[in-house]
């Protein structure tokens, strides 16, 4: 009897703070530039830290490689300053009041350190103690996470300091490195569900922005297949069911390391493909190491029951099919279980509307990304990323209607997850945080206290394709 209560109080205390599940509308941001940090968001912090600021960011100290090469003795220090100051409990405050329901946290592949070749390869340490503790705010706000793969082994795109390096050598789409991104999505995936700060995380996102071009990333279909078997894999050791497979053997550990490696010895079907088994065998003694220096003694000694009952499946999510062009492999054919698509849309970089308020309007009105997407099977979709920013001077009045109509579009899909939650602001920044900051446009009234409301829920209906160009301008002059 008294045994039986224990459990009980066991699994409920294990449950509560665990939040997991799409929301059915994400109202989100971005925690950019907080565990991967992007120069321009923070310019004058940047140099503070002893960063450079150049035309082209290959040639100075612009990413955390440059810079973690740059000062090898110091990095940690200087770094671990900025993540704790640049996301705070106070932010944490802020996202609460501003309704916002769901963050997605862009990561390094480096915050698992041991997937780093020191010889050749330069970031800080210590991101995985920041993580944690970032999720553990997040989740007692009841905020929900996304894990965003966003900085990937060898670099997934050329001259971006959003993949942690700015070079022209893109080594990515390579065995050896879709083999480290494996090893990292095993690692995430266990602290998901073993680690209760990661509670809130319900998504693992495999990669972020690949090249466009789908010739240019050969292997990544295969990639992402074994990507849905990682996770699942992690799940059926936990005894969460995945459809259409079982383990050959049961498995008795409750010590999941232990666990992992009979499932690995025991389970040769072809779920269980070379690539998956090497993965899930080079997460062991990862495991093991962040375990003990994090203090996680669920990974040792977890309850089948309680995790199972906690929340179901992990939602795989990858950008969506459409980002690539030149035929790409379609995400949607590599699902097993839940799975979302994530889609981004800036106007200020080009090539999607002409540079004028009228041309923003007439494209965010009408476009049929959603729809698009639907009809190759990637529902459900979000917009992991946009923002306010345009390639014109925006008036206030242009922004207030840019805001509206850019959530009215997005809203037809799952939602919404604006970059970003902040950007500096100083001298050196600018206006920057006007077009790129969340809070920033909440405070100057771009956008509705309320982010499930708008200012005016009629914003688009002047510039539909089946209005005349005539009302379009009858609308711009009321
Ligand atoms: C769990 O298993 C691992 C091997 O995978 C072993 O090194 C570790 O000592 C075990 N821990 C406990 C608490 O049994
Ligand atoms: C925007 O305004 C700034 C300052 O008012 C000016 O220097 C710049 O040329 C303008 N840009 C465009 C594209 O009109
Ligand atoms: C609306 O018009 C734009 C051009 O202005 C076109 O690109 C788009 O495909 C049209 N959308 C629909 C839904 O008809």
């Amino acid at each position: 009897m008294l045994f039986l209560l224990t459990i009980t109080i066991l699994l409920c205390s294990s449950l509560r703070g665990v939040i997991a599940g799409i929301p059915d509308k994400i109202y989100g941001v971005n925690l950019g530039s907080w565990l991967v940090l992007e120069a321009w968001m923070l310019p004058q912090e940047w140099l503070d830290m002893g960063g450079e600021q150049c035309s082209d960011c290959s040639q100075c100290i612009a990413t955390e490689f440059a810079f973690a090469q740059a000062y090898p003795d110091t990095v940690d220090e200087v770094f671990n300053k900025h993540w704790s100051t640049w996301f705070t409990q106070g932010d944490v405050n802020k996202l609460v009041d501003a309704g916002i329901n769901t963050v997605r946290i862009p990561l390094g592949y480096w915050i698992v350190e041991a997937l780093v070749d020191r010889e050749t390869e330069f970031y800080p340490r210590g991101g995985i103690r920041q993580l944690q503790r970032g999720l553990k705010q997040l989740q007692a706000a009841g905020i929900h996470a996304i894990l965003d793969h966003h900085a990937l082994p060898g670099v997934q795109t050329a001259g971006q300091m959003f993949t942690g390096r700015c070079t022209s050598d893109v080594e990515f789409y390579t065995d050896a490195n879709y083999q480290r991104a494996l090893v990292w999505t095993a690692v995430m995936a266990t602290l998901a569900h073993l680690d209760p700060s990661f509670g809130s995380v319900f998504s693992i996102e495999a990669v972020n922005e690949p090249i466009m071009d789908a010739n240019q990333t050969p292997g990544y279909g295969d990639f992402q297949k074994n990507f849905v078997k990682v996770v699942r894999a992690v799940e059926l050791v936990l005894g969460i069911p995945v459809p259409g497979v079982e383990l050959s053997s049961r498995l008795a550990s409750s010590n999941f390391t232990s666990a992992l490696t009979t499932a690995i010895a025991t389970n040769s079907n072809g779920f269980f493909n070379a690539e998956v088994k090497s993965a899930l065998k080079a997460a062991v003694p990862i495991l093991i190491e962040i375990g003990n220096e994090l203090s996680i003694p669920t990974i040792f000694d977890f309850n089948m029951a309680a995790v199972r009952n906690q929340r179901g499946s992990l939602v795989t999510n990858f950008m969506d099919v459409n980002w690539q062009h030149n035929n790409p492999s379609n995400p949607a054919d590599a699902a097993i279980g839940p799975q979302g698509y994530d889609n981004h849309l800036y106007y200020s970089f080009g090539g999607v509307a002409d540079a004028n308020p009228d041309a923003y309007l007439k494209s965010i009105c009408n476009t049929n990304r959603v729809q698009a997407d639907a009809a190759l099977g990637n529902t459900p979709l979000w917009f992991g990323e946009w923002a306010l920013s345009t390639q014109f001077n925006a008036s206030d009045e242009f922004l207030v209607k840019w805001a509206d109509a850019q959530k009215l579009a997005y809203s037809q899909s799952r939602g919404w997850i604006f970059w970003n939650f902040k950007v500096e602001i100083s001298k050196l920044a600018g206006d920057l945080a006007r077009q790129w900051s969340y809070f920033e446009a909440v405070e100057r009234g771009y956008f509705t206290k309320d982010p499930s409301k708008f200012n005016d829920p009629h914003v688009c209906d002047a510039y539909k394709n089946t209005s005349t160009t005539n009302k379009a301008i009858t609308k711009q002059d009321r």
